[in-house]
């Protein structure tokens, strides 16, 4: 715990950084806006936005609370708050767990990513030529080795940042790539929007056709609200224990919240009126960003290699420091255990390593293609461990944690005014939040 204490953020600035770093990444980039699209885009989006705060935001809080009243991961932090019962350290090793495997899919896909933006700087890409851009992809994403190299040196840059340290690797880095991120999806909005046809687009993904919405459409917000903010897993949990004490918690989450939503919408306006104007329909998953967006840029004529070198980057920068946040709550768990810092990183990177490459041989066609690692990770971990994880998170927060303690941790020993308290807070952590978590979680399993 001693050391633990003196490590941490150093701004009020740089924690909201890092933090909106971790929760914006691929989740805000792809995934958003195809999921919004096919369940019914403006309605959805209203949805998502509503879980969003009311259960993203409160969970959001809640990790803080434990993170900043502990310093500890959560590993240690949940005994720490609950000495008398301490199977609710159960939390913190799901936890753990499941940042482990959400890495080594993140890994993959941040791979391929670093991949096309070495093709589109290198105009590789914009070579390959319209109508071959769904194989030139699952041949990449399916071959054995280069996939692997890609997101080993992706790897290698987040080792790099983690072993800088919280406050002069991750504060830093964040601090810098975060404004930059921002003016790159800016400028992609404003040359999407002003395509001809772009208005189609728009409409695909804010009209709130709510013919669109199932049920299935409602788990699915719930979930990308989840992923999207980075909670349910503990990542902020440990972003929590570095965050400056006076800090307040409300603001912090507040702005991590209004970040990652602004930044999905962008990402939809920048991606959704390009890919009309071109005429084309939006595809499923991966394929939107690798599949279809080379044939937009090529359509863009001069600016359109530019706009390639930009969105990967852009992809990748995203992804890195959402990246960064997993790996640091891995290493922040294992350093608490008395390993060494260096050893930590080092464990965690050679394990998602390893893991991300089998799932990359289970990609398409490859190598290990009858494992189907890659989908199942993928599913287990969004579908399944997140929801658990959020659960548990709020029952323990809402029914075992001290009141008094939450409210001091919120109030900041009472130095601020915390009159949202009572109704926003407490009640959606008690009652609102576990309900509608449990109600996915039953729908998810039986469904
Ligand atoms: N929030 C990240 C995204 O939107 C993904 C992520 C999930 C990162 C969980 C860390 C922890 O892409």
């Amino acid at each position: 715990m001693a050391t633990n204490t003196k490590r941490g953020f150093n701004s009020t600035f740089g924690a909201i950084m890092a933090a909106a770093g971790s929760a914006m990444g691929l989740g805000n980039m792809w995934r958003f806006p195809y999921i919004c699209g096919k369940y019914g885009g403006g309605a959805f989006l209203m949805v998502y936005i509503f879980f969003i705060f009311a259960i993203g935001m409160v969970l959001m809080m809640s990790e803080f609370i434990i993170g900043r009243r502990t310093r500890q991961s959560p590993l240690r932090a949940f005994i720490t708050l609950k000495p008398q019962q301490p199977k609710w350290r159960i939390v913190g090793v799901l936890g753990l767990l499941t940042c482990f495997l959400v890495l080594a899919v993140y890994l993959v896909i941040s791979g391929w990513t670093v991949n096309y933006f070495w093709e589109s700087l290198t105009g590789q890409l914009s070579a390959v030529g319209d109508g071959a851009y769904e194989s030139h992809f699952m041949d990449f994403a399916s071959s054995a080795i280069a996939p692997v190299v890609c997101l080993l040196i992706f790897l290698a840059i987040n080792v790099v940042v983690v072993l800088g340290g919280v406050e002069k690797g991750i504060e830093r880095v964040s601090k810098l790539l975060m404004p930059v991120m921002v003016v790159l999806l800016a400028i992609l909005c404003v040359r999407s929007l002003t395509l001809e046809g772009a208005s189609e687009g728009l409409r695909y993904l804010f009209y709130p056709d709510f013919n669109f919405l199932s049920g299935e459409g409602v788990l699915a917000a719930l979930g990308q609200a989840l992923f999207s903010l980075s909670v349910g897993l503990g990542v902020m949990i440990v972003y929590g224990s570095y965050l400056p004490a006076k800090d307040n918690l409300l603001t912090t989450s507040l702005w991590i919240v209004v970040c990652d939503l602004s930044v999905s919408i962008l990402a939809g306006i920048a991606i959704f009126p390009a890919v009309f104007s071109c005429g084309l329909t939006p595809a499923e998953g991966p394929g939107l960003v690798y599949q279809v967006l080379p044939v937009v840029f090529n359509s863009m004529g001069s600016f359109g290699r530019v706009a390639a070198i930009l969105f990967f980057l852009l992809l990748a920068l995203a992804a890195l420091t959402s990246a960064i946040s997993l790996l640091e709550a891995l290493t922040a768990g294992l350093s608490e255990g008395g390993m060494k810092r260096g050893k930590a990183v080092a464990l965690v990177s050679i394990g998602s390593a390893v893991l991300a490459s089998l799932a990359s041989f289970s990609f398409g066609n490859g190598l290990l293609s009858n494992w189907h690692l890659f989908v199942i990770l993928d599913k287990l971990t969004g579908t399944y461990m997140l929801a658990i994880g959020a659960l548990l998170t709020v029952i323990f927060v809402g029914w075992f944690m001290k009141r008094d303690d939450i409210y001091d941790e919120l109030s900041n020993h009472g130095t601020l005014k915390v009159g949202y308290f009572k109704v926003f807070y407490y009640f959606l952590i008690r009652v609102l939040a576990p309900i509608a978590l449990l109600v996915v979680l039953i729908a998810g399993i039986v469904g």
